[in-house]
């Protein structure tokens, strides 16, 4: 079976086999399959079930202009103005930061953005906030892996939520919890995503400081 079959891909394999795909292909994502994708999200946990979400798709090439350019002023802040300084201090590695690079400058030819977004806790102070919905988006990602359709958790455009929140026609008191641009990728693979050894971020029973 292909990996592409969802079929094919036992649960396990989907979760090591799903980095982050930032050089994505503008071809198109058929209704059926990002509504069955969107229907893989939604069976994610929230605190009491309130499911006091909503996930805004977004196609339209103006509203995506837009949040790009925003984007692409926080990928400037944070990463692009600081390019050579990050690459000589080793803290990305280099195919990270120009995967990353590209898709800051690519943003909108992802044919799908899906908005992940919590209804109601603008002011919220509660640190576990997220709780209730980055596990859903997480499915998403896993379940669009499953159609071969790659992903990225995003947040550079965070500096613009007012803006964005106002194009979107999100209520005042909602807060967009990522952006994630969708899409067939163009290059790269299904590789297992790279992370500290299991024994240095394991604990039995408490904590302990390891140098
Ligand atoms: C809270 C959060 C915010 C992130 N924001 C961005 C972002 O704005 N742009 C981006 O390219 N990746 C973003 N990422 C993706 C991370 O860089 C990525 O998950 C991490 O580097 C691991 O990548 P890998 O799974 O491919 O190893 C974000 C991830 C998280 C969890």
């Amino acid at each position: 079976m292909s990996p592409e079959d969802p079929a094919g891909l036992s649960l396990l394999e989907g979760l090591h086999s799903t980095p982050a795909r930032r050089y994505l292909s503008a071809e198109p994502i058929g209704d059926d399959v990002l509504r069955v994708i969107l229907d893989a999200a939604v069976r994610g946990p929230s605190g009491g079930n309130s499911q006091r979400w909503a996930w805004i798709v977004v196609r339209d090439t103006a509203v995506k202009r837009q949040i790009a350019e925003w984007y692409r002023e926080g990928w400037e802040h944070s990463y692009g103005s600081r390019r050579e300084q990050i690459l000589a201090s080793g803290s990305m590695s280099p195919a990270n930061f120009r995967a990353a690079e590209h898709l800051a400058h690519h943003l909108e030819e992802a044919p799908v953005w899906v908005f992940p977004v919590l209804l109601g806790p603008a002011r919220s102070r509660n640190p576990r906030l997220g709780s209730s919905i980055y596990g859903a988006v997480q499915q998403l990602m896993l379940a669009a892996r499953a159609h071969g359709i790659g992903s990225t958790l995003t947040t550079l455009y965070a500096a613009h939520e007012d803006g964005v929140r106002a194009l979107l026609n999100l209520p005042e008191d909602a807060i967009t919890m990522a952006l994630v641009p969708l899409g067939y990728p163009a290059r790269g693979r299904w590789a297992q995503p790279k992370r500290r050894p299991l024994d240095e971020v394991v604990f039995q029973e408490r904590y302990e400081e390891r140098s």
